[in-house]
């Protein structure tokens, strides 16, 4: 099925409805490689799709134009999910060259087989007339890798961005207008949380280097386009760039004899009373992919296990160690548990996760029992979620 975006402008990619793990992220509702195709005195791709979807690119692109009269191939990044179906496009169109910038073209090289593909490498200061268009390029190092790149096409106000302001999401709709903005801006969370939410730094630098260039829609390769939200999406970025913190307790843990359990509950009826939002996640009935998303906008985390073999439970150390990979920016953090015999066990193991990842602690040592909570400690657990709520409002104020 093709789209087309403005005139002679087309949405030529596959919609993934069943993709559901991508590389440890939880795609419950599926995804889609985008790839666009420009028609003007010269025809151009921008990016392509995974592997395994060749063909459906191909027969998308062959609807619109022979595959012999296609010019360029723009190659944004190079990343497989996006790059995949570059070897079968390349060998297809036996007249384009592949257009990218130098690092893209180190990581294509090695990726693939490229001795016989025509390379137009071009930098930021390179231009591809297409005729009545022009292709121009903007560098967006760890947008999401350090050779992504999005092409803009000044007449049209046409931004492809990569990755950046994408979605695993599935639809037959292609534009924002056409689906629930609640839906469409969950999933642009999600999405930003589990795979950019490291580099915000770098893509702070992004937005402020495109705010400069007019744009009146935003074509990225996964997902719905946006040409009605593009100022929500925009505001979104800017805030989740630097975790922006609302007044939201985010409280996860693992329990085995529901001791840490209790103690959690305990931390959500503390926190609850001073009125902030408190989330409060079993890491047993809920994944990484969520607890991702919801760690954006945290101001404070309190995160629990019991000791298992001296140590963290399972669950909570996957938590942990993918949280401390993505870098949720200045939280403030506490640990709680329970143990039978190891006191200096999981709860302590969650203390050195959050120090790694530069949590401002609410306490030096965690708040544990030992079996099973007394009266007392449920009290304390309700104080300390009380604690943590007022933290949050301090940050948020700050
Ligand atoms: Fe959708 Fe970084 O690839």
């Amino acid at each position: 099925m093709k789209t087309e975006l403005k005139k002679d402008i087309y949405w030529v990619g596959y919609v993934d409805w069943d993709v559901r793990d991508f590389h440890g992220y939880r795609t419950e509702r599926g995804s889609s490689y985008n790839a666009y195709l420009v028609k003007d005195e010269k025809i151009a791709i921008i990016d392509s799709v995974k592997a395994p979807f060749a063909k459906h690119l191909l027969g998308n692109i062959a609807v619109i134009t022979p595959l012999d009269k296609v010019d360029y191939v723009v190659c944004n990044h190079a990343e497989p999910d996006h790059s995949g179906s570059l070897p079968a496009l390349m060998a297809a169109c036996a007249n384009a060259e592949l257009v990218c910038n130098a690092k893209c073209q180190k990581a294509l090289s090695m990726y693939y087989d490229t001795s016989q593909w025509k390379f137009k490498v071009i930098d930021e200061s390179g231009k591809i007339s297409l005729g009545s268009r022009t292709l121009t390029f903007m560098d967006t190092p760890m947008a999401h890798w350090p050779e992504s790149m999005f092409t803009y096409i000044p007449e049209e106000k046409l931004l492809f961005s990569m990755d950046a302001f994408g979605q695993h999401y599935a639809r037959s709709e292609r534009f924002d207008d056409e689906v629930p903005l609640a839906e469409v801006m969950e999933e642009a969370k999600t999405y930003y949380a589990n795979i950019i939410m490291l580099y915000g730094r770098q893509v702070a630098k992004v937005l402020e280097r495109a705010a400069g260039l007019d744009i009146a829609m935003v074509a990225p390769s996964h997902g719905i386009i946006w040409r009605k939200n593009l100022a929500v999406i925009i505001e979104a970025y800017k805030r989740w760039s630097v975790c922006k913190a609302e007044p939201k307790v985010l409280i996860f843990f693992d329990s085995m004899w529901h001791s840490t359990e209790k103690i959690a509950e305990a931390i959500y009826e503390g926190a609850e009373r001073k009125g902030v939002s408190v989330k409060k996640y079993d890491l047993k009935s809920t994944n990484i992919t969520r607890l991702a998303a919801e760690s954006i906008d945290c101001a404070v985390m309190a995160v629990g296990s019991p000791t298992l073999n001296k140590g963290i439970m399972p669950k909570v150390a996957e938590a942990l160690t993918y949280l401390e990979g993505l870098a949720p920016a200045g939280k403030a953090a506490a640990a709680f548990g329970s143990y039978g015999w190891a006191p200096k066990g999981g709860a302590h193991a969650v203390m050195e996760y959050l120090k790694r990842m530069n949590c401002e602690l609410i306490s030096e040592e965690p708040l544990q029992c030992q079996f099973k909570p007394v009266p007392e400690l449920l009290a304390e657990a309700r104080e300390l979620g009380e604690k943590l709520a007022a933290k949050a409002l301090e940050i948020v104020e700050k």
